[in-house]
């Protein structure tokens, strides 16, 4: 359901939002749509980034955020659509269990969640600033997270460093591009509860969780006995992130 509509600051706007099939993508459209904007719903998980477009009253393109060619055509199907690219909030991103320690983690999962994380954000920066080059203004997100400052006590060396590079990118682009009336921004967000992916099923407290790819920060640093005993409650993995 589209959130109650608290002002209207983006009437006629158009955002672009990836990853927009779940979690803070999902809550961006609901809100970005609830201020007037029309939302361009990008998401690899077409099931679900319809869904959000259908609900939003907004597009949907499907996309693999690694992939040049099609993240290029995402921002063309907003731009052809609505005539304009605005908000372009580069969101999509992954953390499988297989990127964990650099001691433990492989080279093969260490550049999948570069491309995914990082990659990705170079592609959406790429395709969107020409287009807002040529209105003369535009503003870009970039989801990294608080990682990037601050690092982890559960290390996933692959995303800390991917959100790293996304920070330091945004700072960059955001001092080139001002003179032409773009802004570039980085979030950071803290652990936020986004849902498991689907057909995860929920236990009680302390029961053996969800794989952790569909939460980002959700890594819980096992010892020898909870590495038997499974996964530790989510509230204790997030303070312990
Ligand atoms: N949830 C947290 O605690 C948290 C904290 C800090 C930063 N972040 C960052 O916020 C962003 C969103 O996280 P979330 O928790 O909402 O995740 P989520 O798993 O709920 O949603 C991510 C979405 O991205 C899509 N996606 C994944 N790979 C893709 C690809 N290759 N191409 C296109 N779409 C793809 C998925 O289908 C999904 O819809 C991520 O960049 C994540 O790293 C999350």
């Amino acid at each position: 359901m589209t959130e109650a509509i608290v002002c209207r600051r983006l009437v006629g706007r158009t955002a672009v939002i990836t990853g927009a099939g779940s979690g803070i993508g999902l809550a961006t459209a609901r809100r970005l749509a609830s201020e007037g904007a029309h939302v361009v719903c990008g998401d690899v998980d077409e099931a679900r980034g319809k869904a959000v477009a259908d609900e939003v009253g907004g597009i949907f393109v499907k996309v693999d955020v690694t992939d040049a060619e099609q993240v290029e055509a995402l921002f063309r199907a907003a731009h052809d659509t609505y005539g304009s690219v605005d908000i372009a909030f580069n969101n999509a991103g992954i953390s499988p269990p297989d990127d964990d320690s650099i001691l433990e983690t492989g080279l093969e999962a260490w550049k999948r969640v570069q491309e995914v994380n990082l990659t990705s954000v170079y592609l959406c920066c790429k395709a969107a600033i020409p287009y807002m080059r040529q209105q003369g203004r535009g503003s870009i997100i970039n989801t990294a997270s608080f990682v990037a400052r601050m690092g982890a006590a559960t290390s996933q060396i692959s995303y800390t460093a991917s959100k790293g590079g996304v920070l330091a990118m945004s700072r960059e682009l955001g001092v080139q591009f001002a003179r032409d009336g773009i802004r570039v921004n980085a979030l950071c967000p803290g652990p936020v509860n986004t849902p498991p992916p689907p057909g995860a099923v929920r236990q009680g407290p302390g029961a053996r969780r969800p794989p952790p790819g569909a939460h980002p920060v959700g890594r819980v640093r096992r010892g020898r006995g909870d590495r038997r005993r499974g996964r530790l409650p989510r509230e204790r993995r997030l303070l312990l992130s």
